[in-house]
């Protein structure tokens, strides 16, 4: 197994013990409710997303009978999804309890882009293996 896939599902395991962690802080102090966005995407694009990625880049090519297109671009993916999630969360949550101050507003949005463009690696890498000509075996 790739070493970036063993690190995508390692990742999704840490990202659902403390989304888990802080929906049962939610659950007792209501005034983390203000976090739900942080809790549904540690959720959602931390644990889902990530275990998909791992299984997938693993699964997907040995399904179709192909290599995978790139390594390097599933490496690449491993570091801009996880820098792009922390950091949108990271910055909201600073967001919520600076509410006056812009700039988290603005580095929110700008690792979200980061956070995107890690899922145009993987659906460019994923498409460009499924439907590569029948010889890449
Ligand atoms: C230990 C497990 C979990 C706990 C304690 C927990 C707790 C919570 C709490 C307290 C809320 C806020 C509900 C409210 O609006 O009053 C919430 C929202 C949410 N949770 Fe979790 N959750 C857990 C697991 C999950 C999982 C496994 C997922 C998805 C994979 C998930 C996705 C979401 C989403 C998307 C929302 C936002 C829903 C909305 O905006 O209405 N949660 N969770």
């Amino acid at each position: 197994m790739d070493k970036f896939v063993k690190n995508f599902i390692l990742m999704s395991i840490v990202y659902l013990a403390i989304a888990s962690i802080l929906g049962i802080c939610m659950i007792r102090i209501p005034s983390l409710l203000s976090l739900k966005f942080v809790h549904s995407h540690l959720m959602l694009l931390g644990w889902v997303s990530m275990m998909i990625y791992g299984v997938g880049y693993h699964i997907l090519p040995k399904f179709a009978g192909r290599f995978l297109k790139s390594k390097t671009m599933g490496e690449m993916q491993f570091w801009l999804s996880n820098i792009g999630l922390v950091g949108m969360l990271g910055f909201y949550a600073l967001g919520v309890y600076n509410s006056e101050t812009e700039v988290y507003k603005n580095l929110t949005v700008v690792f979200g882009i980061i956070e995107a463009l890690s899922i145009f690696l993987f659906f460019y890498n994923m498409i460009a293996t499924l439907y590569a000509k029948e010889n890449n075996t």
